[in-house]
């Protein structure tokens, strides 16, 4: 899953985003779709899947696990369902590339199963802190090796049962808790998590839709092993984290006027429009049906003068994917934006604080980080060279800085934008961003 190549974006300035499109499936939904559909009983029909690397790694792992699935094409995914107890051994590590979702979700997945797996990925993803998982897993009584660090690789090994636990994160993250409650489908009796702060509840969404009883009330959620999932059809909504790209970029590039089709508005995903719209952002919204249990709408974005705004700390988990381009935004602004209780940044697919404080700083426009947070004032942003590091948001969050730029844009270690967004080049530049990608071999 590595990347063999050092993929370049090139922006030139000018240009305004107009159109009507629809972004890629939901990242999130994907990974659980897959995962749900394998453990439930009948055939799931997935509609809209994302063929991105990260939701591919899940669905590769799936199969190596003994689960038949069909597809994609065109995002339709047959996935024939095991039961909760029908997975089978892989016949070597699964390897979940760059993807931190895999990695946490299987964790509790398979922390009740009665045989070994090893969950290994890419460099990026092998930094990335597990111990939040393990952790809990193990008060469950799941036995999983990690390295000294409490990274991967990580060997599962069969327990021999799970016990419930009642959980207060630590931290406001779903993959922690939906960790948890896997696990806790395995378990005899109630499983409760607790959040401090909300996060997005796609698992709590999707279980119900699968039949499986869950009871969600301020901030805690519990769930009982020994249920059965039931197969259904899942349509997932266009990604609001993809969508947040363009949406920024329409709203700071003169004369744009953009609609973005079927997106998923799940209230605990849409902090990025709470952002934009305090910052005097022009969006406009029209609800459509709810998919699958997630609500989704259509966005229409026009351009307007932004203002720099303190994000209030309780609407960070709700928009935790979508401050790279929050950034670019605030640095189109006029004044000042303060981002705190955003550490959370730090142990993304990068330090997005400190590579998105790098290439503003090379853009001249004035960062200042803090442990969990940064200020910056909005002012004109200068062309020049940034890098992403790897990281797919940070290379789309400076693709869309192009517009307004006053000089060329260019952005190396771009090569995992495929992992969220298969086609965004080509998208953004039918909708008139000028961006060009390079391959350059490594
Ligand atoms: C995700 C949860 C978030 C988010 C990630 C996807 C999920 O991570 O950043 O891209 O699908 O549960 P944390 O739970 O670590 O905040």
């Amino acid at each position: 899953m590595t990347s063999a190549s050092n993929r370049q974006f090139r922006v030139t300035p000018g240009g305004c985003l107009r159109g009507d499109i629809r972004v890629p499936g939901d990242k999130s939904i994907s990974h659980r779709a897959v995962m749900l559909g394998a453990i439930a009983e009948g055939i799931t029909e997935v509609r809209g899947f994302l063929e991105g690397d990260d939701a591919m790694a899940t669905l590769a792992a799936m199969r190596a696990l003994g689960v038949a699935i069909d597809g994609p094409k065109q995002g339709a995914l047959q996935i024939d369902g095991v039961g909760l107890h029908g997975l089978s051994a892989p016949a070597g590590p699964l390897d979940l590339g760059n993807s931190g979702t895999s990695m946490r979700l299987f964790c509790g997945l398979l922390a009740g199963q009665t045989f070994t797996a090893e969950l290994v990925g890419d460099a990026s993803l092998m930094r990335r802190p597990m111990r939040r998982v393990t952790e809990p897993l193990a008060r469950m009584g799941a036995v999983i090796h990690a390295t000294e660090a409490g990274t991967a690789p990580l060997s599962i090994q069969p327990a021999a049962g799970l016990h419930t636990i009642d959980y207060a994160m630590p931290m406001a993250s779903a993959q922690v808790k939906s960790a948890v409650l896997l696990a806790g489908l395995y378990a005899r009796g109630q499983t409760t998590v607790t959040e401090p702060g909300i996060t997005r509840d796609h698992t709590e969404r999707m279980l119900t839709a699968f039949g499986y009883p869950v009871e969600s009330h301020g901030g805690e959620v519990r769930v009982s092993g020994g249920g059965r999932l039931t197969a259904g059809p899942i349509d997932v909504p266009a990604d609001i984290s993809s969508a947040a790209f363009f949406l920024v970029g329409a709203a700071i590039a003169a004369g744009s006027s953009l609609t973005l089709r079927d997106v998923g508005l799940n209230p605990t995903r849409i902090g990025v429009i709470e952002i934009l719209r305090r910052m005097g952002a022009q969006i406009d919204i029209e609800p459509a049906s709810s998919a699958g249990g997630e609500p989704v709408g259509t966005l229409h974005v026009t351009p307007a003068p932004l203002h720099g705004i303190e994000i209030p700390t309780d609407w960070v988990p709700l928009a935790i994917d979508e401050f790279p381009v929050l950034f670019i935004a605030a640095a189109c602004a006029h004044g000042v934006t303060t981002l705190s209780g955003a550490e959370e940044l730090r142990v993304k697919e990068s330090d997005r604080l400190a590579v998105m404080a790098e290439g503003l700083t090379a853009l001249g426009v004035a960062v200042e980080t803090r442990a969990d947070g940064l200020t910056m004032t909005g002012g004109p942003i200068q062309g020049g060279r940034v890098h992403a590091h790897g990281d797919h948001r940070i290379a789309m969050a400076f693709a869309m800085a192009g517009l307004v730029a006053d000089g060329p844009i260019e952005i190396s270690g771009c090569a995992e934008v495929d992992t969220s967004f298969p086609g965004f080049v080509e998208l953004a530049a039918q909708v008139g961003l000028r961006i060009s990608a390079v391959e350059q071999a490594t």
